[in-house]
């Protein structure tokens, strides 16, 4: 039987962050957790429309101010997180942009890279220590159809450009980060025995605020007819995401995305996804890329273990490197 969100477990007792649950997808991901009985941390940009939104969803919830296009927020997002909690469940790495009005990001990255890849890259990392003993944790990055328009070198010369503000190259290059990323994390993870697995998941497509940015001509004939004949509301979207964050027959590592019309829409299953996304030197490159322009290097459990037992111990993981 297809996948639906009736097919997720009891969540009581878990506690699952999700960036950019202000709208959209985020949104929808966060109502469906809270409406299963997880405490759900909603990390929004603009805690005003964060605080809106958890009204919407009701549950057990707090807003946490973050934004991903500056890393400063990201770090004090996870002291603020780190304060307040001694565990986290779930981590879906949601938020977008996509043909922002702004080039770059207040750390000076190309904007689409800066957001979506960067900032969650550094979030992930700053959390991890929160989730590696948890059993059943999982990190949820949400990827994107279009990763297979991401052409071009990710390199520091790219991470650093003004020039994708509005190229669908740009968006693409930082979706196909995402999902480098996730495929990383899980071999990472993994390797290092943690209790927490990587996903990749993306929505298909969805008439949401991100389709109302500054979008180029060429893709208007999208933008307009294309998104009301092929695409799904936004809380069918969240199914996906939701999916590889509950659902305990997806195996760790996996990129689900809509069954249907081309991976569009309908129900979740495996996605497919281009061949460079799964080249395993251009995942471990985006890494190392990553871990130099953010300043925050993970330390997995067993980098912990051997850290501590050798005397020379960093007992905050991901801290700034
Ligand atoms: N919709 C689609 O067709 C589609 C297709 C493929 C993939 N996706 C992916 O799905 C995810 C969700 O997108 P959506 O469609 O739900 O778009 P959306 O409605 O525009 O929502 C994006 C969310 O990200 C937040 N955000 C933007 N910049 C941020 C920043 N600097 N720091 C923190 N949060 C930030 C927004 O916050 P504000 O409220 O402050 O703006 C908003 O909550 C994105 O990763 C997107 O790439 C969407």
């Amino acid at each position: 039987m297809a996948w639906s969100p009736a097919h997720i477990p009891d969540q009581s007792g878990r506690t699952a962050l999700i960036t950019g649950a202000s709208g959209g997808i985020g949104l929808e991901t966060a109502r469906v957790l809270a409406d299963r009985g997880a405490h759900v941390l909603l990390a929004c940009r603009n805690v005003g429309r964060g605080r809106a939104a958890a009204a919407r969803i009701g549950g057990s919830t707090e807003v946490v101010r973050l934004d991903l296009a500056c890393l400063d927020s990201v770090r004090e997002a996870s002291a603020w997180v780190h304060a307040r909690h001694e565990r986290l469940d779930l981590l879906v790495n949601n938020a977008g942009v996509m043909f922002p009005p702004y080039r770059r990001t207040e750390d000076g990255f190309e904007a689409h890279f800066g957001v979506n890849h960067l900032g969650h890259f550094a979030l992930t990392g700053l959390l991890l220590d929160l989730m590696t003993a948890v059993p059943g944790s999982r990190i949820v990055t949400v990827a994107s159809l279009t990763h297979r328009a991401g052409l071009g070198a990710l390199d520091e010369g790219g991470a650093r450009s003004s020039a994708g503000r509005r190229s669908l190259t740009a968006y693409g290059r930082s979706k196909l980060a995402n999902l480098l990323f996730a495929r990383e994390l899980h071999h990472r993870l993994a390797t290092a025995g943690a209790a927490t697995a990587s996903f990749a998941a993306h929505p298909g497509l969805s008439p949401t605020g991100l389709w109302q940015g500054d979008v180029p001509r060429l893709l208007r004939p999208v933008a307009g007819a294309g998104l009301r004949w092929l695409a799904q509301p936004a809380d069918r979207a969240a199914w996906p995401a939701l999916s590889a964050a509950t659902d305990p027959h997806v195996p760790g590592g996996a990129y689900l995305g809509p069954s249907q019309f081309f991976e569009s829409r309908g129900t979740p299953a495996p996605a497919r996804s281009s061949r460079v996304s799964r080249d395993v030197a251009a995942q471990h490159r985006l890494w190392q890329l990553s871990e130099g322009l953010t300043g925050v290097r993970y330390a997995f459990p067993s980098a912990r273990a051997e850290a501590e037992s050798s005397g020379a111990v960093c007992p905050v993981t991901g801290a700034r490197g």
